[in-house]
């Protein structure tokens, strides 16, 4: 089993508020998911590490009807999810891992936003990728977003983020995270992330979008 980075409690409660202060343009990115996906003809979605399912809400408000999987490790993050969509027959939520899931039925597309990173590159971020290849059908696009870069290039974008977060946070705190993110995240640079994907059985990947240390991904099911 994939290593597993579990959001808890207060982490998943306080979730929504980190993203939007930590990720600048963090809106604007999953607004754009249905219309990136949206001339997909098979619209059955795997959402991989759905979190609270910010990137799920967005799917469900897009004119075009999409069948959605999200899966999740956390049983706190599913139970937020859960409380969400209950309404929603189009949505199925699971708690656990890719690897869980029957390949039998592939997907037309893949999201994985803001996972990666807390992977190991030791063999586990290539089985997840792997294993989401292995769910999609051919051609299927799959979007990521992931914090990326060498260790320069880290060092330089926090410096950026640093400027964009709101003027209001604990200089402490504000301080202490950097450190962690610098420090503690499993990034890896853009070839290498390139490198996993195309191993695993994806197209080469367009970087498509960046705000700092955060770049969005694109690439298709070979
Ligand atoms: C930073 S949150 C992102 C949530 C959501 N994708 C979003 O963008 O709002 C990372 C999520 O990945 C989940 N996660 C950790 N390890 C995972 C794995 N091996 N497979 C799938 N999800 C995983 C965590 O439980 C957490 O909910």
């Amino acid at each position: 089993m994939n290593k597993v980075e579990i959001f808890e409690n207060e982490r998943a409660t306080e979730y929504n508020q980190f993203v939007e202060t930590w990720i600048p343009n963090y809106h604007y990115f999953m607004d754009s998911l249905p219309k990136l996906l949206g001339e997909t003809e098979n619209k059955t979605l795997l959402v991989v590490g759905c979190g609270t399912g910010n990137e799920i809400e967005r799917f469900l408000s897009a004119t075009e009807k999409w069948r959605i999987t999200g899966i999740d490790p956390s049983p706190e993050m599913i139970k937020q999810a859960s409380q969400k969509f209950s309404n929603f027959d189009n949505v199925n939520l699971i708690e656990g891992v890719v690897s869980d899931l029957d390949t039998s039925d592939k997907f037309g597309a893949a999201t994985l936003l803001l996972v990666l990173h807390f992977m190991e590159d030791d063999g586990a971020k290539l089985n997840l990728l792997e294993g989401i290849a292995e769910r999609l059908e051919s051609g299927a696009p799959f979007i990521l977003l992931d914090i990326t870069g060498s260790k320069t290039q880290i060092k330089e974008n926090l410096e950026v983020l640093r400027l964009l977060l709101p003027k209001n946070l604990d200089s402490d705190d504000v301080k202490n995270r950097l450190h962690r993110i610098e420090n503690e995240l499993l990034t890896v640079s853009e070839e290498r992330l390139s490198q996993l994907l195309i191993q695993a059985g994806f197209e080469a990947p367009l970087r498509f979008f960046q705000t700092s240390i955060y770049m969005g991904w694109m690439t298709r099911k070979k």
